[in-house]
């Protein structure tokens, strides 16, 4: 094992700044508990304020990345800039000088790990992400090391913490979607440009990089089914409510004898599930394995400390281990050609129509779901809508499916959406 350890951090963001602090913070503490002193020994950051903000001094002050990767008595270069523009050079530059990278940047990994780590592996050194998905909460690490007796079947989460916040936020307190969204972005949870997340852009990622490891094959992002959050209506969750529902915008990975299913979509789930109770800005990653049945990991899946927690964990590993562990599976751009992927999955559905409230529309409807081969669970009636004079009365039909098929449900409510009498106002899909 190697006593010293330098690292360069490049990006003093807020993971970026975590990650300084927690480092310079417990540097006694690791050279106590590890056997291994972590220096940081440069930093690359163009923020001059943000830099004295956090202490750096100015001997650690790195002008270029040129500079950063020459440097010998860095070992480990730690990526916190994010995004695949910039870091993933300055990551390809560190690896190819034989510097072991740690990165949180979901988005590169998700679309650049069979690039990165061919270089890795070229130049004998560890590529870590364990802070690309979930923040602080080691999912990467239990499914490199803790799972790895199982075949993993099945997978399901709440991995982005702001979308989180804003369904909890329409659920807990009725408000709308924009008003949620705005408090987010007040609290510094959304970006000004909320789209990476609430579109589940995010969600996509980290789902794409944990099915890899999960089911042992590559699962490219392209992969992952992706609807976000930006279309709900507060009616529709408090609706559910009623049904025993709550919302929320979960990643879903399975791995059957069908094939992988991978999607990211809002789903209800029953409010007694452990799911429907992570709220705010919390993750939560359930696992289930063929010896280990079922396991659950929750905490903080965003934020300076809880994401530098995660960092820090990869380069205390990255500092103790000599031999490095890439890939379990066949690391390439697309998904390996023996690996079917299913895309007519099977849900149960929560569909809201507007119907014309008159003799028959109900019979017609149902009659629509029966030949799609649909079958009805639940059947709904709310308060009627306000139409101009004249018209004939409307008002909302909520129906609940039994477990069916995606296409199946698409046709029928294409086939209903065409009629007179009946108008497709919301579809959410039902986890039992
Ligand atoms: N934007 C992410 C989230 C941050 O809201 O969860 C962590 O990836």
């Amino acid at each position: 094992m190697k006593k010293k350890v330098g690292v360069a951090i490049l990006g003093l963001g807020v993971v970026g700044g975590g990650t300084y602090r927690t480092l310079v913070d417990h540097r006694e503490f690791y050279l106590k508990t590890q056997g291994v002193d972590i220096s940081v020994e440069c930093v690359l950051d163009r923020n001059l304020a943000r830099l004295q903000e956090l202490g750096v001094p100015e001997e650690c002050i790195a002008g270029s990345i040129a500079e950063v990767v020459a440097n010998p008595m860095v070992d480990i270069v730690i990526e916190t800039i994010g995004g695949v523009g910039v870091a993933k050079d300055f990551v390809i530059m560190a690896l190819q000088e034989g510097k072991s990278v740690v990165t949180a940047n979901k988005e590169m990994i998700s679309k650049c790990s069979h690039e990165l780590e061919r270089i890795a592996k070229r130049n004998a050194c560890g590529l870590y992400y364990e802070a690309s998905c979930v923040g602080g909460v080691p999912i990467i690490r239990t499914l490199l090391d803790g799972v790895q007796a199982n075949h993993i079947t099945e997978m399901m989460g709440i991995v982005n913490g702001t979308t989180n916040y804003i369904l909890t936020k329409m659920d807990q307190d009725g408000q709308d979607y924009q008003t949620a969204l705005k408090e987010a972005q007040r609290l510094g949870y959304a970006e000004f440009d909320p789209t990476n997340d609430v579109e589940g852009f995010d969600s996509t990622y980290k789902l794409s990089i944990l099915s890899s490891m999960a089911f042992h094959t590559k699962v490219p992002y392209t992969k992952v089914y992706r609807e976000g959050i930006s279309k709900i209506s507060a009616c529709d969750i408090a609706i559910g409510k009623e049904f025993g529902y709550t919302l929320k915008l979960l990643v879903i990975g399975k791995n059957s004898e069908k094939g992988v299913e991978v999607r990211v979509h809002p789903t209800f789930i029953p409010s007694a599930h452990a799911l429907a109770s992570v709220n705010d800005a919390y993750n939560a990653v359930y696992l289930r394995g063929d010896a280990l049945d079922d396991i659950m990991l929750y905490g903080k899946g965003a934020g300076a400390f809880p994401t530098a927690s995660a960092v820090v964990s990869d380069v205390i590993y990255a500092a103790t281990h000599s031999e490095i562990k890439y890939s379990t599976y066949k690391n390439t751009a697309n998904a390996d050609s023996a690996t079917k992927f299913v895309t007519d999955f099977s849900s149960a559905y929560y569909v809201r129509l507007s119907v014309e409230d008159k003799a028959g529309t109900l019979a017609k409807i149902s009659g629509i779901f029966a030949k799609y081969g649909v079958s009805i669970v639940k059947l709904s009636q709310k308060a009627r809508e306000e139409v101009g004079e004249g018209e004939t009365p409307r008002l909302p039909l909520i129906v609940i499916t039994h477990k069916t098929t995606e296409n199946r449900v698409k046709n029928a409510l294409a086939k209903i959406d065409a009629t007179d009498f009946a108008k497709v106002q919301a579809v959410i899909r039902v986890e039992e």
